[in-house]
């Protein structure tokens, strides 16, 4: 009886032991930045976004549907050759993969609004583009002149709050393996 015991504890304890290395491994922190496929109504630059951005994209690619254009995508999160290499303000969201930079086409592809366009503020006259711009916001997306849609996240942080969350997300989410160029 007492053997049994013993037995059964050992078994118990060696149980617990697993669940709460599981446990750990599970929430050890890994990279949430991948690449979004936005399919059709996104076209340009491969996407890469943190997860908790994709709604966001998802909003953005409904309303481009909406107002028949197409979200012309001319950057997004690129991961840096260092984590602490300098980032401007204006560039943060997307180096936390909370924002892209953007213009816009027509769902065939033809320019609806270029970088020339957005970067004069002529978007507002064109009507495709004051629907999308305006129904982005609608959404929740917020867009800063002249051609970033992002999440609003960076606004929120104090300078050197940022800079430890981009140094982070360029640590966990730096290539394993060192001399492999893309
Ligand atoms: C992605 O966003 C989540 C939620 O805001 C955050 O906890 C996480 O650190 C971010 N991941 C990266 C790699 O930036």
């Amino acid at each position: 009886m007492f053997k049994l015991i013993v037995i059964i504890s050992i078994l118990a304890t060696s149980i617990l032991v697993t669940n709460i290395n599981g446990f750990l491994f599970s929430h050890k922190e890994k990279c949430q930045i991948s690449e979004y496929k936005g399919g059709k109504d996104f076209s340009g630059e491969k996407i890469m976004a943190n997860k908790s951005f994709v709604p966001y994209l998802k909003s953005i690619g409904a309303v481009a549907k909406g107002c028949k254009v197409r979200v012309h995508v001319t950057d997004s999160y690129k991961q840096l050759k260092t984590p602490t290499e300098y980032v401007l303000a204006s560039q943060m969201p997307l180096a936390l993969g909370r924002g892209i930079h953007f213009d816009l086409q027509s769902p065939k592809g033809s320019t609806v609004c270029n970088k020339l366009c957005m970067t004069t503020g002529s978007w507002k006259t064109f009507p495709e583009t004051a629907c999308f711009i305006d129904n982005v916001q609608k959404k929740g997306v917020k867009f800063t002149e002249p051609n970033l849609l992002h999440d609003g996240y960076a606004s929120k942080l104090t300078t050197s709050d940022l800079e430890a969350l981009k140094v982070a997300a360029h640590k966990l989410c730096a290539p394993k393996t060192k001399n492999t160029k893309s």
